[in-house]
């Protein structure tokens, strides 16, 4: 696993923006100590969080062709908005460069930008690692280890609230398979799911 980190580490280094590449060193750190925690191969945090946002900068074409290989339509959503496939595509490409095949790793960074019900463990670390990354700078220090601290669930539920707002501001649309995922983890985690909360 640790070969392949190194090799997609300097794909990375060659082929993002500078912007890109720190936020992906970044996820893949922070991915990689929230896998000791859970119990988890810490090279397979190191491995997903380095190639996450791999296909984000593909251009729309190369993206789409990439996302398709999984076998799957292009959704509403996703044509209306194409950079939402860089998941997709993203996973794809590091099969086919090289050869992960990891069902774990692959859905991880399939589904990191909008989640679904149903996530493991690794999936959670990733969507939690994209966007509490030292690099944010929407938080303090202190609050961003305080969040880091609670239960996995209640940081998911932290995350999804953030970037429901997010997409509020901006007008956009809540996917209903991120709804999905807030109700399923609101139910576990007992919090009562009120609609003009995350509306
Ligand atoms: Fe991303
Ligand atoms: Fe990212």
């Amino acid at each position: 696993m640790i070969n392949r980190y190194e090799s997609i580490l300097a794909y990375i280094k060659k082929n993002l923006s500078k912007k890109r590449r720190k936020h992906s060193i970044h996820v893949s750190i922070l991915a990689e100590s929230l896998c000791k925690r859970y119990d988890i191969e810490p090279g397979k945090g190191l491995v997903t969080g380095i190639s996450h946002d791999i296909a984000r900068e593909f251009d729309k074409d190369k993206m789409v062709e990439y996302a398709k290989k999984d076998g799957n339509p292009l959704y509403p959503w996703e044509e209306k908005h194409p950079i939402l496939l860089h998941g997709r595509a993203g996973a794809e490409y590091i099969k086919e460069r090289w050869d992960i095949t990891d069902p774990w790793i692959l859905d991880a960074i399939r589904f990191h930008t909008y989640g679904k019900p149903g996530m493991g463990i690794l999936a959670k670390i990733l969507f939690i690692a994209d966007y509490l990354e030292p690099g944010r700078n929407f938080l303090e220090e202190k609050e961003r280890e305080e969040i880091l601290d609670l239960r996995i669930d209640a940081i998911m539920l932290y995350v999804l609230k953030g970037k429901f707002a997010y997409l509020k501001k901006k007008g956009r649309e809540i996917l209903q398979t991120s709804l999905l995922l807030y109700k399923e983890l609101a139910n576990k985690t007992g919090e009562i799911n009120e609609k003009k909360n995350i509306g």
